[in-house]
């Protein structure tokens, strides 16, 4: 009997306790800044900037989205579904479509690789409400320590939206060699531990960030050129993420010219640490 009991009052809880997970202001205003920065780095910085003066990247800039009309930047091009929403906003249609990004507004083309657990949403949305512009809640002063200069933190937390840029998605070169007749693709995964996969079967190597927060990694087993190169770049340079084909160009050796570029997303094998098919 008590057993029953119990399982009559475990049932009714769960409704009691979801109908009071509403996002009002007031509770928005409590949120946590510092884990909801923390959060849209992690999350949503490789493709939304937040700033009134910063551009689009792989999806809008977000600068007063909370008092815009869904889809409808007009330097952005959406989806369709997207394009027809008619709706404006708010904290709660944020929530909800974050918490079943697929279902909420299908069709679209966000492609985020997972919903934004429960526990998150709130402090994520509240920082996006101050840093959106849609209202004065002072910040933090925690949040104005320069974590990029405390050398003791790792690359992950120092620079974020570097790290999930790199580490989360696929850098794809070219190598281009006039005089030899070379024009070669690879795609290249640096993973989180210090290792470089690749779609090559021979081609693998590795990466460091230096004293000097360079980002420098070495290839071997290129079927290309002398076989291996080692290049070092700023990890400023890549401070704001972009997705295109070809973002730059360095010379590894002689007349060669390597061109890189950020695709979104990896092939499933790279996750799981399998060689490429
Ligand atoms: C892989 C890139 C990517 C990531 C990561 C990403 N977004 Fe997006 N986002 C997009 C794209 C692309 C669109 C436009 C979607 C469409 O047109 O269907 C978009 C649209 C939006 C919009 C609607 C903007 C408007 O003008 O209507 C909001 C709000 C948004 N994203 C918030 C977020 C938040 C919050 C996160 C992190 C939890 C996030 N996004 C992560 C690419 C991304």
């Amino acid at each position: 009997m008590r057993v029953i009991i119990l399982l009559i009052w475990a049932a009714m809880l769960v409704p009691v306790a979801s109908a009071q997970e509403t996002l009002t202001m007031a509770a928005l205003k409590e949120a946590d800044y510092m884990k909801g920065k923390r959060s849209f780095q992690g999350r949503c910085s490789a493709c939304h900037t937040l700033a009134a003066d910063s551009g689009d990247i792989a999806g809008p800039n977000l600068w007063e989205v909370f008092s815009r009309t869904a889809g409808g930047k007009e330097s952005f091009d959406y989806s369709e579904t997207l394009a027809r929403a008619d709706f404006v906003w708010s904290p709660d249609r944020l929530d909800a479509w974050l918490a079943d990004p697929e279902g909420y507004l299908p069709g679209n083309i966000m492609g985020i690789p997972e919903a934004v657990p429960e526990r998150d949403r709130a402090n994520l949305i509240s920082f996006m409400l101050i840093e959106t512009g849609a209202v004065d809640w002072p910040r933090p002063e925690a949040a104005f320590a320069d974590a990029q200069t405390d050398k003791s933190k790792p690359p992950s937390e120092r620079f974020p939206s570097f790290w999930n840029h790199l580490m989360y998605n696929t850098v794809r070169y070219r190598w281009e060699d006039e005089s030899a007749g070379e024009n070669f693709r690879f795609d290249i995964y640096f993973m989180t531990d210090g290792s470089v996969l690749s779609n090559q079967k021979r081609l693998n190597g590795f990466w460091r960030i230096n004293s000097k927060d360079f980002f420098c990694y070495a290839l071997q087993g290129m079927p290309v050129g002398v076989g291996s190169m080692v290049e070092c770049f700023p990890v400023a340079a890549m401070a704001i993420p972009r997705f295109s084909e070809e973002l730059w160009t360095s010379k590894p050796q002689g007349a060669v010219k390597l061109h890189g570029g950020i695709q979104p997303g990896r092939p499933d094998w790279v996750e799981i640490g399998a060689s490429p098919p």
